[in-house]
């Protein structure tokens, strides 16, 4: 509104009023006008422009040529509040306004226009903003996917209620062809060829994007799940205290690495574990307690919050934040666990890990595999570099760090 409202704030009270009038009749006119003549923009009608007095035309037509109805009445509300707040206090100066607790950048606004957190809700072009929603999705799932992949994940997707808002990300550029699942019209589809769950997770599942959400899913594509409910396992979940959790893994599973996330029989969950002789250095930390895999991650709000912080740019395969994800909760051994009452089948299928640059004979596959494991070492590098650094400036030893 920048433009003619401006104008308004150096003008004597009864001259405003008049504009504002004028203004008004002018965008009641404009909005008849743009009704029975959608396509055509104001200007290009050439009507004479003292139909409306003060008014910037182009700036009339960018509202209007695309009939947006939204924007007049956008218009005609602000008008509204400005015939306030413009009126005889403020005539000689502009409020400043300067609020350091709003979020940085953010100061120069009223904090009760503030939007500082937002979500995957869709919403309609028509009606009634606050009538958008039928169901206000409490719980966010993600899966990285290849096309390959879809009957897994159209399974994979009816385990999930209403009550979850559908993400995909797509490493395959595949996309419009997911319509032929009813529910994908639904889904949110983010399309970036060969990248990691990761990596997408660290530009697209930002904790204040995501945070309507109490539980985040992110998931890989090739997981069975028949033996699965999303919401019992909600449940589960909440009754447990778990704010970082994975089902279990059916036993006969491939690629079955670790102790701690093999289902067991008889109980709803499980936190800890007896590994192989010597893997645990302490009962309490991994792989032993406190410790889940990143195939079929679940995490709360607010555990989210943290460990999208502690993923790096660059680091795309997230190996060696399964060994961190404890830095994130307090205390770790009773808030991570996994959830035996509701289980999956890790099937193992080759899947973007074998989409590497087969390079010096090596396979593809094979030069992903490495990285993978540089990037475990880089990462805990990184973990115990910043956890020196911080000791040291709070003027602790060393010899303090080792239990963490
Ligand atoms: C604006 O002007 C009024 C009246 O002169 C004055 O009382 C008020 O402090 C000014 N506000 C600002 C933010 O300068
Ligand atoms: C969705 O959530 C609501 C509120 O928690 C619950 O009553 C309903 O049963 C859930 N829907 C399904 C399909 O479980
Ligand atoms: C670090 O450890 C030493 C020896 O165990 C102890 O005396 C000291 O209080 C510890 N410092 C802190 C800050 O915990």
């Amino acid at each position: 509104m920048g433009v003619p409202l401006r104008s308004c704030n150096v003008r004597k009270p009864n001259e405003t009023m008049r504009l504002i009038i004028t203004t008004f009749a002018g965008i009641i006119f404009g909005f008849f006008i743009g009704v029975s003549f959608p396509t055509l923009s104001l200007t290009k009608m050439n009507l004479p422009s003292s139909l409306f007095p003060s008014i910037d035309l182009t700036y009339i037509e960018d509202k209007y040529s695309g009939l947006s109805t939204q924007a007049l009445f956008n218009a005609l509300n602000s008008l509204k509040a400005n015939k306030v707040v413009s009126m005889p206090s403020y005539k000689n100066n502009e409020t400043k306004i300067w609020i350091p607790t709003n979020p940085r950048g953010a100061e120069r606004l009223p904090p009760g226009i503030i939007a500082s957190e937002s979500d995957f809700y869709l919403r309609r072009l028509w009606g009634q903003p606050s009538e958008d929603l039928t169901v206000k999705p409490k719980y966010l799932v993600t899966f990285t996917v290849g096309y390959n992949q879809k009957n897994n994940i159209d399974a994979a997707v009816k385990k999930f209620s209403e009550n979850f808002t559908i993400v995909l990300f797509h490493y395959d550029g595949l996309t419009t062809e997911w319509d032929e699942f009813e529910w994908s019209k639904r889904a949110i589809h983010v399309s970036v060829r060969k990248q990691t769950k990761w990596w997408y997770a660290k530009r697209f599942l930002h904790p204040d994007i995501v945070a309507p959400y109490d539980y985040i899913f992110m998931w890989d594509e090739d997981l069975g799940v028949e033996h699965f409910d999303a919401e019992e396992y909600i449940k589960l979940v909440r009754k447990h205290g778990l704010e970082i959790s994975q089902p279990g893994l059916d036993p006969n599973s491939g690629g079955l690495t670790w102790a701690m996330t093999r289902k067991r029989d008889n109980t709803e969950v499980h936190k800890d574990t007896e590994e192989r002789p010597g893997w645990c250095t302490d009962p309490r930390l991994p792989p032993c307690a406190a410790f889940v895999e990143i195939m079929a991650t679940v995490f709360s709000r607010d555990a989210w919050r943290c460990v999208w912080h502690m993923i790096q740019n660059d680091l795309v395969h997230g190996w060696g934040l399964d060994f961190s994800l404890r830095k994130c909760v307090e205390p770790p051994h009773e808030k991570i666990g996994v959830v035996d009452a509701q289980w999956i089948v890790h099937q193992s299928i080759p899947s973007l890990g074998d989409q590497g640059q087969a390079e010096g004979g090596k396979a593809p596959w094979e030069v992903v595999r490495e990285r993978c494991r540089k990037e475990w070492t880089m990462f805990q590098d990184r973990m115990t570099n910043a956890e020196k650094a911080y000791y040291e400036a709070m003027g602790m030893k060393p010899s303090n760090l080792t239990a963490h």
